[in-house]
């Protein structure tokens, strides 16, 4: 599938018909998938994983250089355990997967949240696509897991704070704060897409979202596809953004 936008743009172009440079999806709507189907929401989220394949793949191919999803909040344990342990199995199996093709596919990989609750063999897991990114450049996929945008500015306030008692702390800038985030050293998102009808952040990238361009839709996140992602990023590049200036 080609998108007519991609022809003459690259990734980190500015300006009008750019392609954004980092896309972050909330990428909700999983549970009432499966309910309008009559199955129980543990298949929304199979569902939602498969798509979660083709959006990144995709994502991959028209040269995106940053794709942040939203997969288990740090407010998602209040969920029956059976569907928390039903995503982290599918998490699970996913990374299993994209192991074994991360550098055939040129694309590195991320965790932005507390993974050190998570089980042993999940954060094994983890720690080798860590492994597997540092040894190639390529699209890098972030994915959030067990992340909360106020737990993690938090996070960075302490790690601050200690560094400030070692005597090791930077001048206190937007830039160096930054830096204890999860997100250190990715550039903020420009588009942030939400699917699944609700018009809200659910405490995702607070401090990174302060400029991007946010994108709703009805469509349940099973239900979202290339093409929707297409629609997205039209939407966006008929955006002004003037970051609080003026139009030039
Ligand atoms: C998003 O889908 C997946 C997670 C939050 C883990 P939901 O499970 O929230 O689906 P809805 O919002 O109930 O439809
Ligand atoms: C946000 O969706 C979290 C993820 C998609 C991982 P939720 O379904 O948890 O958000 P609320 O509860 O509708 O705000
Ligand atoms: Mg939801």
């Amino acid at each position: 599938m080609m998108a007519v936008f991609q022809s003459n743009h690259t990734a980190g172009e500015t300006g009008p018909g750019a392609l954004p440079r980092h896309i972050a999806i909330i990428m909700d709507g999983n549970g009432r998938w499966a309910k309008q189907r009559g199955l129980p929401r543990t298949a929304g989220h199979a569902a939602g994983a498969e798509t979660f394949r083709r959006v990144a793949t995709y994502a991959r191919d028209i040269g995106l250089e940053f794709l942040t999803v939203y997969a288990f909040s740090t407010e998602n344990w209040k969920r029956p355990a059976e569907e928390v342990s039903t995503i982290m199995g599918l998490l699970e199996r996913y990374l299993h997967e994209a192991i074994a093709k991360m550098e055939r596919d040129r694309v590195k990989m991320r965790f932005f949240g507390d993974t050190t609750v998570l089980s042993p063999k999940l954060q094994e897991l983890i720690a080798r696509t860590a492994e597997i990114s540092t040894r190639f450049e390529g699209c890098q996929v972030n994915i959030c897991v067990n992340y909360g945008g106020r737990d993690e500015i938090l996070r960075a306030a302490r790690a601050y704070g200690a560094a400030c008692a070692r005597g090791e702390a930077p001048e206190l800038t937007e830039e160096a704060f930054g830096d204890y985030l999860y997100s250190a050293g990715v550039p903020d998102p420009d588009l942030l897409i939400r699917p699944g009808g609700e018009m809200r952040i659910s405490n995702f990238l607070l401090w990174q979202a302060a400029y991007a361009e946010f994108y709703f839709t009805d469509v349940l996140w099973p239900d979202f596809t290339p093409a929707e992602l297409d629609k997205a990023i039209a939407a966006f590049q008929g955006r002004s953004r003037r970051y609080g200036g003026l139009m030039q």
